[in-house]
């Protein structure tokens, strides 16, 4: 049974910090998740629960969404793509009106405020016939969950700091339990595919703890010789790529500092000229051994590689295959060096400039 954990931070936590301690409270957070949903997955149910339509009357899944809440979404659609087989678009809420509407088509559509105006705005150019909405939110009843067909809740509970975290997590856990349970119930799965799956939602929490402990020496020191950097590169390969565009949008938003993502193949189609001595780049490895060709390419340059990988800077014990929806335990040192970084730098990590926790404004 998923294990149950003392969420500090609900009752004070160890920052000073929403973000810290939203940031600490993720293993309580996944465990809460599979708590509510993880016995709904291996007979169905939980896909029955929300009245969708048969798994099996799925032709094709988009999902919707902006900044990390859309991260999530090309996570979660991973699992639709890699375990069963359908055609995944991930779509930028802001840019919904070039999208082609076919039927038989599921639109989750993922937001932890349900109030963002792009997203209420693309549901308009995603109402089309045959199609479900399902609303996965952390506001069950925001104006997003009023427009859908079906709302699930993601369960992260009030989220203080702007830059998403516990949401996130909470998003990735909750979309994978449903996919999951809508495969479940389908011819299409393969049972030992879903059951590995399966396997691996339910150890999210402790990794995501051991995540926790594992990086917490070595954020300090990567701050320290980071602290002067003025552009940072995130690399992925697969499910991994995902999991570097949340680092490198955490990094931006917190520290106000330069960082792009790129799928490692793409680094000799140009990116590559970025690396000159001492350029820190983060690499979230998954294991695809392709990604050490990349990480040689940054070395012979002087880059500055960190390596992204398991539950621990060292993790040559710990590297496995990554589920179908990527290390989600990854998200935790990048969360903890861009929090750590932004404090180096005197930002306000609950706060960062420019930036609201709702963006109801186009
Ligand atoms: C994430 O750290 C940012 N705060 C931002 O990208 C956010 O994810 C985006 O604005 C979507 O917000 P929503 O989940 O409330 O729709």
């Amino acid at each position: 049974s998923p294990v149950r954990w003392r969420a500090t931070a609900e009752h004070g936590g160890r920052f000073d910090d929403h973000m810290g301690n939203e940031i600490d409270e993720q293993p309580a957070v996944a465990a809460r998740v599979l708590d509510a949903f993880a016995g709904g997955i291996a007979d169905g149910s939980l896909w029955r629960s929300l009245g969708l339509a048969g798994f099996d009357r799925i032709h094709r899944v988009v999902v919707l969404g902006c900044g990390t809440s859309l991260h999530a979404g090309i996570a979660i659609g991973r699992v639709f793509s890699d375990l069963g087989h359908l055609p995944v678009t991930a779509l930028v809420a802001s840019e919904a009106s070039s999208f082609v509407p076919e039927p038989h088509t599921l639109v989750i559509a993922i937001s932890q405020s349900g109030e963002t105006a792009d997203i209420l705005r693309a549901l308009d150019a995603l109402s089309f016939p045959d199609r479900t909405l399902l609303a996965l939110t952390n506001n069950p009843y925001s104006s997003l969950a009023r427009e859908a067909d079906a709302v699930i809740d993601c369960l992260a509970g009030v989220e203080i700091g702007v830059a998403a975290t516990k949401t996130f997590v909470a998003q990735v856990m909750t979309g994978v339990a449903v996919a999951l349970s809508g495969l479940c119930g389908s011819a299409r799965v393969d049972r030992v595919d879903a059951r590995a799956a399966l396997e691996a939602l339910t150890e999210t929490p402790l990794r995501l703890d051991a995540a926790l402990r594992g990086w917490s020496d070595s954020i300090p020191l990567l701050t320290e010789e980071f602290a002067d950097a003025s552009g940072f590169l995130f690399l992925g390969r697969g499910s991994g790529v995902v999991y570097a565009a949340e680092g490198a949008l955490k990094l931006k938003e917190l520290t106000y500092r330069w960082a792009e993502h790129q799928p490692a193949g793409e680094l000799k189609h140009g990116p590559l000229a970025l690396v000159e001595n001492g350029t820190p780049v983060l690499a979230v490895d998954v294991g695809d051994r392709r990604l050490d060709i990349n990480i040689a390419e940054v070395l012979a340059r002087g880059g500055r590689v960190v390596r992204i990988a398991g539950v621990g800077p060292d993790p040559v014990g710990d590297l496995r295959p990554a589920p179908p929806w990527g290390p989600l335990e990854a998200v935790v040192p990048l969360q903890l060096f861009a929090r750590s970084l932004a404090i180096r730098l005197d930002r306000n990590v609950d706060k960062p400039r420019n930036l609201a926790k709702s963006v109801t404004v186009d």
